[in-house]
């Protein structure tokens, strides 16, 4: 048991960015210093029944949400293919990867904030595409578009999530892209691609790691089959997908173009030459091909490869500020979200998933500026050392190993 702390100790506590991110005065006095409207932590404190700030600290999400799902909706939530290995990497590869912080470089003015197809975003994190949102909150889709829009990053609405285009849409008050699972023919994947146009996404994305529906062994193991996919038709449709249909989507509709599920350079070399304009690195979250590699593993090859004519995206485990400044710092231009804003979602709608962005914005400013630069195009390679040695073992909670000491 830890000794109880003397009262030098906590004085000095008092002072530390520790104490700040445990008791809520210290935050509205941190957010003074922003501009107005910009503060870090909203004046809409939510509150529990004690009248206290209810999250501080992310796995507190975690917490609320296993209180609130059932056993079939968690399990589809954490879980991923088979042995799970391909979902322990991704944590794995971020573990690997250890900061090189500069000192004395004058970070009293971090501004984490980056663009996103002609908007200014508040963090370089999207909300990335969920299918059956509407199985972890009622508003689905439509309650994430308002979290994302009431914080300030953008979200990727999927095509197996409810509800659908034009009623998320108008959820939405910030960026928005919309990913598609290629169910149908061109004439059905054309009358998407115009709807999706028409309602003003500012990007579609055509996932590619889905080939075919993988074996989760959680939901196999429990008879749990989710109900879009026990309607669901077209998997073949999916399976016969070629670089001819990039090429047909890329030269018959105008919206910038994202493929998501790339893990070699090879086929991000490709992807550029078929004039895709975002490159996102993913498996899935660990969710499909099993004893793959982890995401950031592959990040390198695909940086190289595509060489700046493209943006890139990449996901997988992605649950802390200092996960996403080592994705940028290894040459993402954006990071997506998956499990961490899910838990958000379950645990409190649309407010959770807000309230989620601006603790975890509050650890990217820490991360950046504890690693010696104002801002993420301030980052380099230099930032980041990579076969740093593992200090826990990784699973898809490890990155909250208080949860472990039951707080
Ligand atoms: C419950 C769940 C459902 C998902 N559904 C989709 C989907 O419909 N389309 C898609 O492209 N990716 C889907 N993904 C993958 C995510 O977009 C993302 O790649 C992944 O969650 C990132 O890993 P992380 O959850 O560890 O952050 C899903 C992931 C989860 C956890």
């Amino acid at each position: 048991m830890q000794a109880a702390p003397s009262s030098t100790a906590l004085a000095a506590c008092r002072r530390s960015d520790h104490f700040i991110r445990i008791f809520p005065k210290p935050m509205v006095e941190h957010s003074v210093a922003r501009k107005a409207g910009e503060g870090l932590m909203s004046d809409r404190f939510h509150r529990n029944e004690a009248g206290e700030e209810k999250y501080l600290v992310l796995h507190e999400f975690i917490k609320e949400a296993r209180k609130k799902l059932n056993h079939n909706t968690w399990d589809y939530l954490v879980g991923g293919t088979e042995t799970e290995t391909t979902l322990a990497r991704n944590r794995a590869a971020l573990d690997a990867v250890a900061l090189r912080p500069r000192v004395l470089t004058d970070v009293s003015r971090v501004d984490p904030g980056a663009d996103f197809f002609g908007h200014r975003i508040r963090m370089p994190v999207v909300l990335a595409p969920v299918g059956s949102l509407e199985s972890f909150e009622a508003g689905g889709g439509a309650s994430v578009a308002r979290g994302a829009g009431a914080y300030g990053v953008p979200f990727m609405l999927s095509s197996v999530s409810q509800p659908g285009i034009e009623e998320t849409a108008e959820a939405a008050s910030g960026p928005k892209v919309f990913q598609l699972y290629v169910r149908g023919d061109q004439a059905w994947r054309d009358d998407i691609a115009r709807r999706v146009i028409a309602t003003g996404y500012d990007a579609f994305a055509i996932t590619v790691d889905t080939a075919h529906y993988s074996r989760r062994e959680r939901d196999i193991s429990k008879r749990f089959v989710k109900t879009w996919r026990a309607a669901n038709t077209g998997m073949d449709v999916q399976a016969a997908l070629s670089w001819d249909d990039v090429k047909r989507f890329r030269d018959t509709h105008r919206i910038p173009l994202i493929l998501k599920g790339i893990g070699t350079g090879e086929d991000a070399e490709i992807a550029v030459r078929h004039g895709v304009e975002v490159v996102y690195v993913s498996n899935h979250g660990g969710r499909q091909l099993d004893h793959g590699r982890g995401s950031l593993d592959v990040l390198a090859e695909v940086v190289q490869a595509v060489g700046g004519r493209a943006k890139i995206m990449v996901d997988g485990s992605v649950s802390r500020g200092t996960d996403i400044v080592k994705a940028v710092a290894m040459g993402a231009d954006w990071v997506g979200i998956g499990r961490l804003y899910l838990y958000a979602l379950a645990a409190d709608g649309a407010e959770g998933v807000r309230r989620l962005l601006e603790i975890l914005e509050d650890e990217v400013v820490k991360a950046l500026g504890l690693t010696g630069v104002n801002s993420f195009a301030e980052l380099t390679r230099g930032h980041v050392h990579q076969g740093a040695p593992m200090v826990t073992f990784p699973n898809v909670h490890s990155a909250f190993p208080l949860l472990k000491e039951g707080y």
